[in-house]
């Protein structure tokens, strides 16, 4: 059983989340890790390139390969991580979903569990809404939408971190500068955990 965690990162924030939700995926007996990353896009290479953050995380991430649709396809489960942009996923992440067209013409994703993890910024810069409109492609795939239940430890809270039923999510701060609290990574790896083990059920 194959579960695809594919993310986007420029600074390093969605990249730990997906370590964490790799982790849960890893922590279930039968489960495959495909661990994969979308490559960025022309408009934002300079910005990377002027950045020694960016470039530090770039390097970090080398070794991780492009996500193909032929790991969509053979997946039977997806993780899909990004950093919000405007309180929607960043335009890195769309170009994925926007060449699952064929995909969604085979009917290719349908049924499968889809789960999600997010970056913002800041504490009410979008982690609820990144989540919510994320789910509307996978919807019109076919996908079936994880999310994180509030039974999850480190759920309900009042802090300035993490934790959304719609998706496991970090606060990276305005200059990028935070790291993800522990309790956020517990969450992403118990959302890895989640997905994994509803795929394994879905296959009976
Ligand atoms: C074009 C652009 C738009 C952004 N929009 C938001 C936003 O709406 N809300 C927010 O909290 N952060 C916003 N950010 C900050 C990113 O979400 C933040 O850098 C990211 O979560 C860090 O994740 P990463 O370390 O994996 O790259 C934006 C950043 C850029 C470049």
């Amino acid at each position: 059983m194959k579960i695809l965690v594919v993310y986007y990162s420029m600074y390093g924030h969605v990249l730990r989340l997906a370590e964490a939700v790799a982790a849960g995926v890893q922590s279930v007996p039968g489960a495959e890790l495909v661990l994969r990353r979308v490559p960025d896009l022309p408009f934002n290479e300079a910005k990377v390139r002027e950045s020694k953050h960016a470039q530090e995380v770039l390097s970090r991430q080398k070794d991780i390969p492009y996500c193909s649709l032929d790991d969509l396809r053979s997946a039977d489960g997806v993780l899909f991580g990004t950093p919000t942009r405007f309180g929607n996923m960043c335009a890195q992440m769309k170009a994925l979903f926007d060449q699952m067209v064929e995909l969604w013409g085979q009917g290719a994703m349908e049924g499968k569990p889809a789960g999600l993890f997010v970056s913002t910024a800041t504490s009410h810069g979008g982690q609820e809404t990144t989540g919510y409109t994320m789910m509307v492609p996978l919807l019109h795939l076919g996908m079936l939408i994880v999310g994180v239940p509030y039974s999850t430890p480190g759920m309900l809270h009042t802090e300035g971190r993490g934790g959304t039923p719609y998706a496991a999510t970090t606060v990276a701060g305005g200059r990028n500068d935070l790291l993800p609290a522990a309790e956020d990574l517990e969450i992403a790896k118990a959302l890895g955990a989640r997905v994994a083990a509803i795929a394994a059920k879905l296959r009976g």
